[in-house]
């Protein structure tokens, strides 16, 4: 097992990553002051894992477990407030333990009421998809989505561990691991050229979540709040974030649009980043080895209204990620007509 630790204003978590370990009580114990669980995870991931957990944590504490429906459709307010009766109704304080089991909506959820019950009980994450386990479930980002648009509620609350057990993606569908593997060549494009390359070579997942893991929760350790280095984190997610709103988040997966997302920046990355045409090239090919797209057509008549509605825009200004070079990433300011323009001419 490996592990790594980072600092926040809101204390500190420990990644734990292995195979088997979610099946150890010691990975969640010893907390001080710990006497019951409060386990909720999603219908896909319940008839798979949820069992086995409890199983494991009944050795030394109360567990109870809730069951929330898969899927996007969950991350309301009112899941909230059924996870706020759930979580009275186990009589859980602010030292025991609330556990997410399940991928990024679980987590994102789970991590919100958890944060705002009591004003902040405890939380372990337990990551089961490929995604959450090396972006969601690490830095304390949670919320819920409101009408107006995805993630527009929420709260910074970090976990005090996260679980990582790789064991889990025997059992992901492909189209989810692909999902996954958008956010690996994310970080390997922004934070770490070898990576790139042990992508190409088709390394170990245990060993490309832990790299992945190690950047992130040093991004986070640096900027918890997302003021700084943080953004870059965020590189194909503008174009992706209005990817997915141009098709009501049911044409393409996260993974699908960010992966789109990143190769769509090639003009933006070569003239603002200075990224060579080799390079861009590199990246497609890297989105295609793991089945995600490299183009996906979106904006009809008025693109630039994708831009100019996207939640992080400041003032008429978008901070853009681009690259420098695969494994160097930089923050550009731009309009969103500018960046309609740069997309646009190569769709
Ligand atoms: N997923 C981006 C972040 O945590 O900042």
């Amino acid at each position: 097992m490996k592990s790594i630790t980072y600092k926040t204003a809101g204390g500190e978590t420990e990644i734990l990553i292995g195979r088997g370990i979610a099946g150890k009580k010691e990975s969640f114990l010893p907390l001080k002051g710990v006497m019951r669980a409060a386990i909720v995870t999603d219908s896909n991931v319940a008839p798979l894992y949820l069992d086995a957990l409890c199983g494991v944590l009944k050795e030394e504490l109360k567990v109870d477990s809730y069951v929330l429906p898969a899927g996007e459709e969950s991350k309301t307010l009112t899941s909230v407030e059924k996870l706020y009766g759930f979580f009275d109704r186990t009589g859980i304080t602010r030292t025991d333990l609330i556990i997410a089991l399940g991928g990024g909506v679980v987590g994102d959820i789970t991590g919100f009421a958890a944060a705002t019950f009591l004003r902040g009980v405890r939380i372990i994450q337990v990551p089961t998809t490929l995604l959450a386990m090396t972006d969601s479930a690490i830095g304390g980002k949670t919320g819920v989505d409101l009408p107006s648009g995805k993630n527009r509620a929420g709260a910074f609350h970090q976990p005090v561990r996260v679980i990582v057990d790789p064991d889990f993606l025997e059992t992901l569908p492909p189209e989810q691991y692909s999902c996954g593997m958008a956010e690996v060549i994310k970080y390997a494009c922004i934070k770490d050229g070898a990576l790139f390359e042990r992508l190409k070579r088709g390394d170990d997942n245990e060993d490309i979540i832990y790299t992945c893991a190690a950047i992130k929760a040093g991004v986070v350790q640096r900027d918890q709040f997302d003021s700084g280095e943080r953004k870059l984190l965020n590189f194909g997610h503008t174009v992706g974030h209005a990817i997915e709103r141009y098709y009501n988040y049911s044409g393409y997966n996260h993974g699908q649009a960010v992966a789109a997302g990143m190769c769509m920046l090639r003009n933006a990355n070569m003239t603002l980043g200075g990224l060579s045409a080799a390079e861009c090239d590199e990246i497609e090919d890297m989105c295609r080895k793991y089945g995600l797209p490299v183009r996906i057509d979106f904006g009809g008549d008025d693109p630039e209204e994708y831009f100019r509605t996207d939640k992080k825009l400041e003032g008429d200004t978008i901070k853009l990620v681009v690259l420098e070079k695969i494994g160097s990433a930089k923050i550009v300011q731009c309009t969103p007509a500018q960046l309609a323009c740069l997309v646009m001419r190569q769709q």
